[in-house]
């Protein structure tokens, strides 16, 4: 879906809102975060998978919605979905509650909530369902208390999908790869983020954008990281998850980093990228930057 099409799908201001109220009391529950960017293979799930493990690990409980039909982020954490089991679609049919749908993963307090295939028939009935956008929101209410975090991996689209991942989310984390064309379309993003926040009039926050698949070795990996962290209008995560193997071997072996190379640099980069979120519990709500986005075009990107 182009974004012509997704900005059609957002309502325009002054949209009413049954959600208004909504923001003062999930200030004590979990921190929603979509996991986000149109763009496809940029390591949303790797992030959603690994990140979820390590905010876990530092005593944090999480919940990790695959929002995706591709269901990769399910598959990496070894759910079987051959199985008789519910999936997200399932609570979309209202066949299913939050609670019969999620599933312990190995890591104590790291939970899913997996997707299916069947998810992407749910994007076409979504859009003659009123309050389409919320969804997933909705959907999520009632485990919200359940979780410190809540991480949702989205598909790669700006679909209808995409836009219930966002209002059901407090924040976004944009995964972007330190690659040439990696940083178009990332105005785009922003620009559908303030869609949301504007028409949806839903106080949607950007946690940050972390650069992901990085070779300190090349040139470009480096220019990217350069640019990004000079242009991007929003916090950009110090770390920078490096392109290695291990994190791409780990969801053959339906595990997250942790429990497959636990030692590697890999590793290292989704704990410190723990790390960095939980630091910013530590700031207040209102000193975060989410005012406002300004108007944000495709990067130029000067490779010396
Ligand atoms: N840091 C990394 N080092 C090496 N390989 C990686 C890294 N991050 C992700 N990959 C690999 O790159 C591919 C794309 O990653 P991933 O599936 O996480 O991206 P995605 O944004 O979720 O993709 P999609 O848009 O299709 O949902 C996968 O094969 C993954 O294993
Ligand atoms: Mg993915």
């Amino acid at each position: 879906m182009g974004f012509e099409s997704i900005a059609s799908a957002i309502p325009p201001p002054g949209h009413s809102l049954i959600l208004l109220n909504f923001s003062d009391k999930i200030k004590d529950m979990a921190r929603v975060i979509a996991v986000c960017n149109q763009k496809g293979g940029v390591g949303k799930t790797t992030t959603s998978v690994n990140l979820g493990a390590y905010l876990a690990t530092l005593g944090r409980r999480v919940l990790l919605v695959d929002f995706d039909p591709q269901a990769n982020a399910s598959s990496a954490l070894g759910h079987d979905r051959s199985k008789e089991t519910y999936s997200v679609y399932h609570g979309f049919l209202g066949e299913a509650a939050p609670e019969e749908i999620v599933r312990p993963t190995q890591l104590f307090n790291f939970h899913l909530m997996p997707s299916s295939p069947h998810l992407a028939g749910a994007l076409i009935e979504l859009v003659s369902v009123p309050e389409r956008e919320y969804f997933l929101r909705k959907f999520l209410n009632s485990v919200r208390h359940k979780y410190d975090y809540i991480l949702i991996d989205l598909p790669p689209s700006l679909s209808l999908l995409t836009v219930n991942g966002l209002v059901a989310a407090d924040e976004v984390l944009i995964p972007v790869q330190a690659e040439y064309y990696s940083l178009e379309g990332l105005g785009q993003l922003l620009e559908t983020i303030e869609l949301v926040k504007n028409n949806l009039r839903h106080p949607l926050k950007i946690a940050g954008a972390v650069i992901t698949m990085y070779d300190r070795r090349e040139h470009l990996s480096r220019e990217i990281s350069k640019n990004l962290r000079r242009h991007f209008p929003h916090h950009v995560f110090d770390v920078e998850i490096p392109r290695v193997i291990a994190l791409a071997e780990a969801p053959s072996f339906s595990k997250p980093i942790i429990l497959y190379r636990p030692d590697s640099p890999g590793a290292f980069a989704y704990r410190r990228l723990a790390e960095e979120l939980v630091d910013q519990e530590k700031e207040s709500l209102d000193e975060q930057k989410t005012l406002s986005t300004p108007r944000f075009g495709n990067f130029n990107i000067m490779v010396e």
